[in-house]
């Protein structure tokens, strides 16, 4: 695992966004994997202003997103859809065809999870993934449970997983109970992984995630295996760890 702490946030979105940058440069047609919550959104700023002066060039790139929320449609202005069209594609020049999300409102779920990690598999697997943590230590929407699950599946979320997102709703009901998120296998057979943690209220997650067991109470451990993964951290976020294993930017 490569570590990198930055200063802040700002420095956070900056240096994951420069990550971007490069993959695409390297790979024109890259397949990306992307993620939702508070962290990428800076990240996803950067990005635009990046495209706005053609630094970068979203014409060729193919996009999948970790998950989205069971039952919630999508001009919901919560859903996973939404977000991802508000906080990045509208502004940049993707086209519309290369983006891909897994169909919350979907009427048959088994077929849903298999056409999502088909079409992954068909474009040839995801280049370099996105991927924020939740305070438990979740990745995409695998909750911590007994099992690591491989593909794209439906999850129940985890209570404190509703109270976290609780803060983007009118209130705690409103939180949908269910998710459709790729499985820790499928996040895993990414080439390159990429996550990104800011704030003291991830650093037990982080710590865990670094040093802990590898075991599917806490998701994120698995990413130990993997052998091109970066996490790029704020202070806060990286403060249990011990200084000789992270590099500062
Ligand atoms: C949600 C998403 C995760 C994300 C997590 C953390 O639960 N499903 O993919 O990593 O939120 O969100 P935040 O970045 O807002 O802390």
């Amino acid at each position: 695992m490569r570590i990198i702490v930055c200063e802040d946030y700002e420095a956070v979105s900056k240096k994951a966004a420069q990550m971007i940058l490069s993959q695409i440069t390297l790979k024109p047609n890259s397949i990306l994997g992307l993620a939702t919550g508070s962290t990428p959104v800076g990240m996803y700023k950067n990005l635009i202003q990046m495209n706005k002066e053609k630094v970068i060039d979203f014409s060729e790139v193919k996009t999948f997103n970790l998950d989205e929320y069971y039952n919630l449609p999508r001009t919901n202005n919560q859903s996973y859809y939404y977000f991802m069209h508000e906080n990045l594609f509208n502004y940049i020049n993707i086209n519309p065809a290369n983006i891909d999300i897994p169909n919350g409102m979907t009427e048959n779920i088994e077929a849903e999870c298999d056409r999502y990690d088909a079409t992954i598999k068909e474009a040839g697997g995801i280049d370099i993934q996105v991927l924020g943590i939740g305070n438990n230590a979740h990745i995409g929407f695998n909750e911590p449970t007994v099992n690591f699950e491989k593909g794209t599946h439906l999850v129940q979320l985890d209570e404190s997983t509703i109270e976290a997102n609780a803060r983007f709703f009118n209130n705690k009901d409103e939180v949908p109970k269910n998710a459709l998120t790729m499985g820790v296998g499928s996040i895993f057979k990414s080439k390159k992984i990429m996550l990104i943690a800011c704030g003291e209220a991830k650093a037990e997650a982080i710590y865990n995630t670094v040093y802990g067991k590898v075991v599917p109470e806490v998701p994120a451990s698995i990413l130990q295996f993997h052998n091109d993964i970066v996490l790029i951290l704020d202070k806060e976020a990286a403060k249990l760890l011990n200084k000789e294993d992270y590099k500062t930017a």
